[in-house]
């Protein structure tokens, strides 16, 4: 099954998606990681992201659309998919449908991650990662408010969104997800 997590910077879908790929067996594709390694490597896609995620910002839908067609093609089809991250904005989710149909994958569940915003700043401030600066994080969060935020109507319309509590122990939300993502694969038969 594949399962979308949606939510703003610091909300666990990292920490969530990685729980939850041990679970279900799972590959867990976090398109910010997968970003952050092009950079490493100094690829042009690297060099093309970075100047938007240094600041905050999203890059361009085309780049990661195909980073992410690129990506599927190497893996293989006996493992559900866990998208961390993506899509974040609607073009992306329309070429996600495209994709996953592409490649028989139905999407099973999109969950959104709902975390106050200052316990969001708060669990950034200490963890340091390069984009984790203060100024940074405010426009990270404008950014999932104005692009991100229609790309939860466009999952709400499909019936296929499910909100989940993310305070608490990284392991109490676990249960939460756990609990629906079962629930979910149950009644997929
Ligand atoms: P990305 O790497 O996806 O960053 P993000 O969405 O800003 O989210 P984070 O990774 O910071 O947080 P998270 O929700 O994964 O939480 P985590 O589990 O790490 O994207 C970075 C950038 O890449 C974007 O700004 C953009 O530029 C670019 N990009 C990525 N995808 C893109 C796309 N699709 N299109 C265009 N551009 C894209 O947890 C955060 C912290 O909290 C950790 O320290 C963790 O230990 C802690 N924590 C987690 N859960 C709990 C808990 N329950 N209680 C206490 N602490 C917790
Ligand atoms: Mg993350």
């Amino acid at each position: 099954m594949q399962v979308v997590f949606i939510g703003p910077p610091g909300s666990g879908k990292g920490t969530q998606c990685q729980l939850l790929s041990k679970h279900l067996d799972a590959v867990h594709m976090s398109m910010g990681d997968l970003l952050r390694e092009e950079i490493a490597a100094g690829s042009d896609a690297g060099v093309q992201a970075e100047r938007f995620m240094s600041q905050g910002k999203l890059a361009p839908d085309d780049l990661v659309l195909s980073m992410l067609r690129e990506h599927l093609e190497q893996i293989g089809q006996e493992k559900g998919l866990l998208f961390d991250g993506f899509p974040r904005t609607v073009a992306q989710a329309e070429g996600l449908e495209k994709v996953l149909r592409d490649h028989s994958r139905p999407l099973g569940v999109v969950l959104q991650l709902v975390v106050p915003e200052q316990m969001l700043v708060d669990r950034l401030s200490t963890r340091g990662r390069a984009d984790d600066e203060k100024d940074t994080v405010k426009t990270r969060l404008g950014v999932f408010s104005n692009q991100t935020f229609p790309v939860l109507d466009y999952y709400r319309d499909r019936d296929l969104l499910r909100e989940i509590d993310g305070v608490g122990s990284e392991q109490e939300v676990f249960g939460r997800v756990r609990a629906c993502v079962d629930a979910c694969q149950q009644k997929a038969g």
